[in-house]
């Protein structure tokens, strides 16, 4: 083995006095052979120098940077698009606790392996040492964690979406907090005189996580949730795990804050599955006929809620930026997201113009007439429509600091957290689930969020469009079983003085010609304020076997430009619960409480034959 790690550790004295760190830095590194150790300050000046590197390297196309200032742009390898949820392991130390929803395998056996696949993984390349907290620097709600990569583009992406450096060890010196040990590689390694690819990777992929010691082994993949460790491998499946044990929850959820005109200000927590609109929904620009309602955001994907002294729900969002699906996002459909992508942005697998600008499907209504697709092939819209192919990936991806959003909420980095009212379930169906209905209590809710159903999508690899049940959104993120998971959610209300209400919404329904029945977007507003209106106990509701819904008078529809008579036509489609198609779909809940069984809450049982009852 090559000793350079060691000169240049002795170059580089490490930012910290923490004895384990560096032990743990240094027996890592005879591991995995590195041609040198980086300690990240997390600067900015840090953030120029690799990012100049990687335009050097191949990986970073600089923008224009008078239309994009501060912008780079990405193509990852094509086998290295999304997560790969068939490649990611809970290695619990029994097999029970990772339950049916996890690939799991004998801890034992999986640290051999991983032993051997990073052993001289990082050959010819510098080993990043990133410090990160989740959540504000020092928030009693924020956890720590030390990514070891391999990897700059990981290093200048995490700079965006957590906070990195010093600060970090400065938290990490004070020897307060569990520091959660995360390896990532791309599983590449150089051989001397060998040049290195534009976006190093590896065929075969592991995505590791050990509950017990909080440990994450991320092997082979350079791109999103595989390989920015702070997201869901540490802010959802391992947090999931110390949530559990601490009384909390950590889910895969947006935080949004909606104020209405006499500034009252009502937050509300919405699970959607991967790419099924939390992002554009955190960000909602109210349509016409809502004037004085604002719609603040305080996160986008992830949130870590804890009941606080008196028992009410407060929650953070354990992230600093977005990592936010392209396709689809629009001056439009969201404004408040193109402001936030328009400078200082990583842009990944999109499409390019020849301007040196960013592209993809749905940003304008015209595709411009000659770009560079995802691949890196001249895409015209003529070449579009014979080959079927689009020019930006379906999970093209922007990273862009969150501080940098418009509609960013004045308390999103407190360190306390905010009050939430009200939890929204939501999931894609293009069938069966109406536009809205709220659960009658807690546990009908936990039943809600348990047997949600949504269509797969390109967030991860594999078929898309396939109605699967995605409990909470968390099907793919939950780091234990799915059983102890649902009971950890009917147990929290014990910790509450007031539940919040919980709902469930569908913008995907659509009619017999495939179209979506919803406008969607800003629209969204008006079954946003009906819940905020229940929440305050403010809006009638209807009594329907499945849960309370909204008259046709309790939305406001103000601004939209319809006939009252072809809105109440639409309404009612939206609304519709049609008894066969429940009946259905109770029986698919059973499918996956089949699989659940030993570990189901009896709750679950209940809940379910009350809705059999009222179907
Ligand atoms: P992850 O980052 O993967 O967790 O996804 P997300 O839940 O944040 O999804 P996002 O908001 O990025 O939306 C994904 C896709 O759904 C985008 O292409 C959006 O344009 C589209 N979308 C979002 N909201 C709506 C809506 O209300 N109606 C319709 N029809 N499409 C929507
Ligand atoms: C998701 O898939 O839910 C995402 C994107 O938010 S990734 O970070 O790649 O998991
Ligand atoms: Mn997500």
């Amino acid at each position: 083995m090559k000793t350079a790690t060691v000169s240049n550790h002795a170059q580089m004295s490490p930012p910290t006095t923490n004895k384990h760190l560096i032990r743990w830095v240094e027996k890592m590194a005879e591991l995995c052979q590195p041609e040198s150790i980086y300690w990240v300050d997390g600067s900015k000046a840090e953030y120029d120098r690799l990012c100049q590197e990687l335009v050097d390297g191949g990986t970073f196309i600089k923008l224009n940077q008078k239309l994009w200032p501060g912008c780079f742009y990405a193509r990852s390898a094509p086998n290295d698009v999304a997560r790969v949820e068939d490649r990611t392991f809970i290695c619990s130390l029994s097999k029970d606790n990772a339950g049916p929803t996890n690939n799991w395998e004998d801890p034992f056996v999986m640290r051999r392996k991983l032993k051997e696949l990073f052993r001289g993984a990082m050959r010819g390349r510098t080993m990043y040492v990133l410090p990160f907290s989740m959540g504000p620097v020092g928030s009693p709600m924020s956890q720590i964690g030390v990514q070891l990569t391999d990897s700059p583009y990981v290093v200048v992406n995490m700079r965006i979406m957590a906070r990195i450096g010093k600060a970090v060890f400065a938290e990490i010196d004070k020897d307060e907090k569990r520091v959660v040990p995360c390896m990532h590689t791309v599983g590449a390694p150089l051989e001397p005189g060998q040049e290195d690819v534009p976006w190093p990777c590896n065929d075969e992929k592991y995505i590791v996580h050990f509950p017990e010691t909080r440990e994450i082994w991320s092997y082979g993949s350079g791109y999103g949730g595989n390989a920015l460790l702070g997201k869901k491998c540490f802010a959802l499946r391992i947090a999931s795990n110390i949530a559990r044990d601490e009384g909390w929850m950590a889910e895969h959820m947006l935080i949004l804050g909606v104020e209405s005109p006499t500034k009252e200000k009502t937050y509300v927590a919405a699970a959607f599955p991967s790419a099924c609109g939390k992002t554009n929904f955190a960000m909602m620009i109210p349509p016409a006929g809502f004037d004085g309602w604002k719609v603040w955001t305080v996160g986008d994907d992830i949130a870590w809620i804890k009941p606080d002294a008196n028992g009410q729900l407060h929650a953070i969002n354990p992230e600093a930026g977005f990592f936010g699906v392209a396709p689809g996002t629009s001056p439009k459909t969201n404004p408040n997201a193109m402001a936030t992508l328009s400078k200082n942005t990583i842009f990944t697998n999109v499409a390019l113009t020849p301007e040196g600008g960013v592209w993809w499907e749905g940003m304008t209504e015209a595709p411009p007439e000659e770009l560079l697709d995802w691949r890196g092939n001249r895409w015209t819209p003529e070449i579009g429509k014979t080959t079927g192919q689009p020019a930006a990936h379906p999970n093209g991806r922007f990273t862009a600091p969150a501080s940098q959003c418009p509609s960013i909420d004045p308390s999103w980095e407190d360190p306390n957290g905010v009050p939430i009212s009200a939890v929204i379930f939501g999931g894609r169906r293009s069938t069966t689930m109406p536009l809205v209905y709220q659960a009658f209590n807690w546990s009908g809710g936990v039943y809600m969020g348990a047997t949600m159903g949504s269509e797969t999508t390109a967030a991860a690899a594999g078929a898309t469009g396939k109605v699967r049940r995605d409990p909470m959104a968390m099907l793919p993120f939950c780091g234990y079983h799915m059983g102890d998971y649902f009971r950890h959610w009917l147990k929290m209300q014990r910790s509450l003085s007031a539940t919040p209400r919980v709902f469930h919404v569908n913008w995907f329904r659509k009619d017999a010609s495939g179209k979506f029945l919803w406008p969607g977007y800003s629209d969204n507003m008006r079954v946003l304020k009906w819940i905020v209106d229940r929440v305050r106990g403010r809006a009638q509701g209807k009594e329907t076997p499945i849960g309370w819904t909204p008259h046709f008078e309790d939305i406001n529809w103000a601004g939209l430009k319809i006939t009252r008579e072809r809105l109440k036509e639409l309404f009612d489609e939206l609304q519709t619960v049609d008894r066969a198609a429940w009946r259905r779909e109770v029986m698919d809940h059973e499918e996956l409480f089949l699989a659940l069984h030993d570990h189901l809450p009896p709750e679950m049982i209940y809940e379910r034959e009350l809705l059999i009852c009222r179907l």
